[in-house]
């Protein structure tokens, strides 16, 4: 794309002239457990443990052949019952909310045709994908509407209108992943609405493990959202992307949907069960513990996190998870009594975004070859010997009230670091408000946190690290296979919109 185009898009997606400067800001936030603003529904709120929890239908394949499985989903507006008593019109993958799981084998590829039956632009980024760059959903690679762009859309670099293939190597452990809408200075408002799904990655080391399987694996979308009066999804969008300058901290909502459900009941067996913990929210961080916990606590057993098993799994009475982070529990229902209602709270704050939604021990299946494996994966950690050097990232917001990493806000085309492939480096990132930082391409392992050893939710490789308010965090990065202008972010969706992103370019 042209300097020109690339300049208009960029101070659209900053919304430069919708945020009044001198917001008196994130000083008074600083060190506060909230990581935004609570924009409150004008409609009754729905009574909480009154739906099965609904699980994502998983899509099949249109075709197959020898290495490849071809998928189509179309972006369309469909009528969702959300709330008990009426219909929110959602944006949505396919008809649903979650969009429909994609399940890909390790190392075949994985084909998605999209096609755009919205009527804004979007982009589709395949969060954790292993991705060869024209693939990756860059924010400006847009699939256009069939009609009625404005013009300035028309320039970008690489948009095609109607649909786009996306081709995944899925050259990638097994892990789970998630595909969004990634349009520069929407995401956010893109995703409230509903485009959001899961994506799967298996493989043989995981297929080899005695782990839960089939209706024990469950995959739970956890999100935050608010409703207008007329039962829409509200959300503060600014007609040139980002939000209006009272929530530019980030969005709450006072709803909490999982797997696209408001507190909803899932009847469980007294078994073990394999969680797969997705915080899909724009800002809101939970710290998500089972109420009552069972007898001896430690009831979450971490055995994955974004970037798929764990060498050994950890437990835990709590787990903190910031927006975009996964981390996949086993917990066993079989240390409750059988009729036990166990629900899954959020520690961080009171009121209804409090209460996630609860498990009924009511099941009479008590059979259960699953075990928790004291080992899981053989994975090979980066090295700290072979660093090569260090690159630090300021995450901060800047003199014109826009979000900023080193202090510049998000221009397209202008990378701020470029790496070489198969090269180790240190990325320090250092912020002053809460910001979960993300990093395509590759995963990541944390280093350090503020100078010490990484905390008890760093484990693992990650592709997004919660960066707590005058945070330092430091990971080890190596990027492989493909060259090409691949993005760091802020996934607080509010100020990825505000221009907290940066493109950086792999080397090769
Ligand atoms: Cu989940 Cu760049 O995004
Ligand atoms: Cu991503
Ligand atoms: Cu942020």
């Amino acid at each position: 794309m042209n300097r020109r185009s690339a300049l208009r898009l960029g101070a659209a997606a900053a919304g430069i002239g919708v945020v009044g400067a001198g917001w008196p800001m994130s000083h008074a936030l600083l060190g506060s457990a909230e990581s935004g603003r609570l924009i409150r529904s004008e409609t009754k709120l729905p009574a909480r443990y009154q739906v099965p929890l609904p699980i994502p239908e998983q899509l099949t394949p249109v075709s197959t052949d020898a290495h490849t499985d071809y998928y189509e989903i179309t972006q369309q507006v469909t009528q969702l019952r959300i709330l008990p008593e009426t219909t929110t019109a959602a944006w949505t993958y396919n008809t649903s909310f979650p969009g429909p799981t994609i399940a890909s084998r390790s190392g075949r590829r994985t084909v998605v045709r999209h096609r755009n039956a919205l009527p804004v632009p979007v982009v589709v980024h395949l969060h954790g994908g292993h991705t060869p760059p024209d693939h990756d959903g860059y924010p400006t690679d847009f699939i256009l509407p069939q009609a009625g762009q404005p013009a300035a859309m028309d320039m970008a670099r690489n948009s095609v209108v109607g649909q786009r293939e996306y081709v995944y190597p899925m050259d990638q452990r097994a892990a789970t992943l998630w595909y969004h809408d990634h349009r520069m200075g929407y995401t956010g408002a893109a995703v409230w609405r509903g485009l959001a799904g899961f994506h799967l990655v298996h493989d043989d080391e995981e297929d080899a493990l005695p782990l839960p399987r089939g209706f024990r694996d469950i995959p739970l979308m956890i999100t935050d959202r608010a409703f207008a009066a007329d039962d829409s999804f509200r959300y503060p969008v600014a007609d040139s992307g980002g939000v209006t300058g009272d929530y530019m901290n980030g969005v709450l909502g006072d709803v909490i949907l999982v797997n696209g459900a408001p507190w909803p009941v899932l009847q469980a067996d007294p078994a073990r069960y394999r969680l797969r913990l997705l915080n899909a929210s724009n800002a809101r961080r939970y710290r998500l513990q089972l109420d009552p916990q069972p007898p001896g606590g430690s009831a979450l057993v971490q055995i994955g996190s974004d970037g798929g098993l764990l060498a050994r799994p950890v437990s835990h009475d709590f787990i903190d998870i910031a927006p975009a982070e996964r981390f996949e529990v086993m917990v066993d229902f079989g240390r409750y009594q059988r009729g036990t209602s166990v629900r899954l709270l959020n520690l961080l704050v009171t009121g209804s975004a409090a209460e996630v939604m609860r498990f009924d021990i009511v099941g009479a299946d008590r059979s259960d070859d699953s075990a928790i494996p004291e080992r899981l994966s053989t994975s090979i950690p980066l090295s700290r010997e072979q660093v090569v050097g260090t690159r630090t990232f300021l995450f901060r917001l800047g003199r014109r009230g826009l979000w900023t990493i080193n202090d510049l806000p998000y221009q397209p085309g202008r990378p701020l670091a470029r790496p070489r492939i198969g090269t180790t480096e240190v990325w320090r990132f250092i912020t002053e408000f809460h910001h979960p930082v993300h990093v395509h391409l590759n995963s990541f392992q944390v280093l350090s946190r503020n100078n010490r050893a990484p905390g008890r939710f760093d484990v693992g490789w990650k592709d997004t690290v919660d960066v707590r308010p005058a945070g330092a965090v430091e990971v080890l990065t190596r990027f492989t296979d493909y060259a090409g202008s691949y993005l760091l972010h802020c996934h607080n969706l509010e100020h990825e919109d505000m221009a907290m992103m940066a493109d950086f370019l792999t080397i090769a």
